[in-house]
């Protein structure tokens, strides 16, 4: 694939705007139960109609300036494994909601971790964010784990914040700032 300005490379991952020949690869990995049951955002099921949906909305959100989301490829293989980005983008905050997913054949391999931190570097180093944060289910410690390994703090939990079905659930925050990240380099 040919490289783009926003491209951010990794040792092993390359992460780039999600295109519409991506649909069916999202749509297979993102239809997993393991995905939306772990995410906020995503429906199940999920249907390529919604990857096509969702690719429109990221060129639309890039171009408002209000999300920045890439597809976490292979860098030699070019094979998508999860996709990942910052939303919500505050200019008057300067702040971002960092979110992730991971295709379950590629789990705890280290994608996510190396796509986070990849990402932390954009927001404070390109977009120049003051702090950048995450939520995720509490029930769901996997995720919490890839925040902590790239130096993110847990801040608190929210209560009940979401229902999911019949149930509330406890949602945890994780953060950092510009100068703790710049400083823990
Ligand atoms: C959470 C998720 C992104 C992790 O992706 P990944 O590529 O497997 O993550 P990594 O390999 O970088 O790191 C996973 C870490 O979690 C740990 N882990 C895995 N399962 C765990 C569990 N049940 N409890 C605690 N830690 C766990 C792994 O051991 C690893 O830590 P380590 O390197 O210290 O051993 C992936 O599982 C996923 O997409 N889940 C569904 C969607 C989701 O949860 N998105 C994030 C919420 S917004």
């Amino acid at each position: 694939m040919t490289e783009c300005p926003l491209d951010l490379i990794t040792r092993r991952l390359l992460l780039r705007i999600p295109v519409l020949e991506d649909a069916p690869d999202i749509t297979r990995l993102a239809g997993d139960p393991e995905i939306s049951g772990n995410t906020l955002e995503i429906p199940h099921p999920y249907d390529q109609k919604a990857a096509k949906e969702w690719i429109a909305e990221v060129s639309a959100g890039l171009r408002a300036g209000t999300e920045m989301l890439f597809a976490v490829t292979g860098r030699n293989t070019g094979e998508l494994y999860g996709v990942i980005g910052l939303m919500d983008i505050t200019r008057e905050h300067s702040r971002a909601k960092l979110g992730y997913w991971i295709g379950r054949p590629y789990w705890n391999q280290g994608y996510a971790t190396e796509a986070v931190c990849a990402v932390l570097d954009y927001g404070f180093r390109i977009l120049s964010l003051n702090r950048i944060y995450a939520f995720y289910l509490t029930r769901n410690p996997a995720s919490g784990r890839v925040l902590d390994k790239c130096s993110m703090r847990h801040e608190g939990v929210l209560r009940q914040h979401v229902r999911r079905g019949d149930a509330f659930e406890d949602i945890a925050v994780h953060g950092i700032l510009r100068d703790e990240y710049l400083s823990s380099e």
